[in-house]
């Protein structure tokens, strides 16, 4: 009796060993993408869709490869724990590779070169850098590099958002004295907002990268060699083109 349920054990570990191993040798056919569509001109929602640089470029890289991809659209400070549990399969979010992510990701070549700015009622005295955010009240997005950034001056009384949307209603409604953010994300909601500017602070410079799992070197190499190719081709400039 004991033999037998041994040699039952045996046969199927053996089953789901084997099927195991085919499975990691199929070829990936499809791949999920984190974001947080509240990112504009790199990613938001129209029509209850995805769009933007981001997403264009993404589309295009998957394409390249050879792969299907869906979206994932989840708060920005759920993307890295998502990647690492393997809910996605990467992450193209705006977001910069910093030397405290890279400690949990992989980053894929640069995309795009940003800074952080500062963002001020019309009327307010200029904040000509960021040492002048002390003693202001101080509006940043949660997990944002903004948020490290305004965090890290001393002195600044900062107030996370979930959103940059509502911190820029708060800077309106004189309840905050600035806000700290992305520069293009910066410009977007000065475009569409009346009584606010970006100050003459010159912005903190930062790289976008997509992230991938560390084990995942693969997929990291794949999107490198896109990107490239994207590049050389014109494809990226003409996006660059029809975003900013
Ligand atoms: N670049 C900033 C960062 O990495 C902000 C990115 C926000 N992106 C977004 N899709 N909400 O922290």
């Amino acid at each position: 009796m004991k033999k037998t349920m041994k040699l039952i054990i045996a046969i199927m570990v053996g089953i789901f060993m084997v099927a195991c191993g085919n499975k990691s040798e199929e070829k990936v056919t499809k791949i999920f993408v984190g974001t947080n569509a509240e990112f504009a001109p790199f990613e938001y929602l129209e029509d209850g869709k995805t769009v933007g640089f981001d997403m264009d470029l993404i589309a295009a890289i998957s394409k390249e490869i050879g792969v299907e991809m869906e979206i994932k659209d989840m708060s920005f400070d759920g993307l890295l724990p998502a990647l690492q549990a393997n809910k996605v399969d990467m992450i193209i979010a705006g977001m910069t590779a910093t030397e405290e992510r890279k400690k949990a990701v992989n980053f894929s070549e640069a995309y795009y070169k940003a800074n952080q700015v500062i963002i001020t009622t019309e009327d307010a005295k200029d904040i000509p850098n960021f040492e002048g955010l002390k003693g202001k009240k101080v509006g940043v997005i949660l997990g944002f590099t903004g948020d490290i950034i305004a965090s890290e001056i001393d002195g600044v009384d900062v107030k996370k958002y979930n959103a940059g949307y509502a911190s820029i209603m708060d800077l309106k409604a004189g309840k905050i004295d600035a806000v700290v953010l992305d520069g293009e994300p910066a410009k977007n909601f000065v475009k569409n907002n009346k009584g606010i500017k970006i100050t003459s602070a010159e912005g903190e410079k930062e790289e976008y990268a997509m992230a991938v799992s560390k084990d995942n070197t693969q997929l990291l190499e794949d999107i490198n060699t896109a990107l490239a190719k994207l590049k050389e081709d014109g494809t990226y400039d003409e996006l660059l083109k029809k975003w900013f």
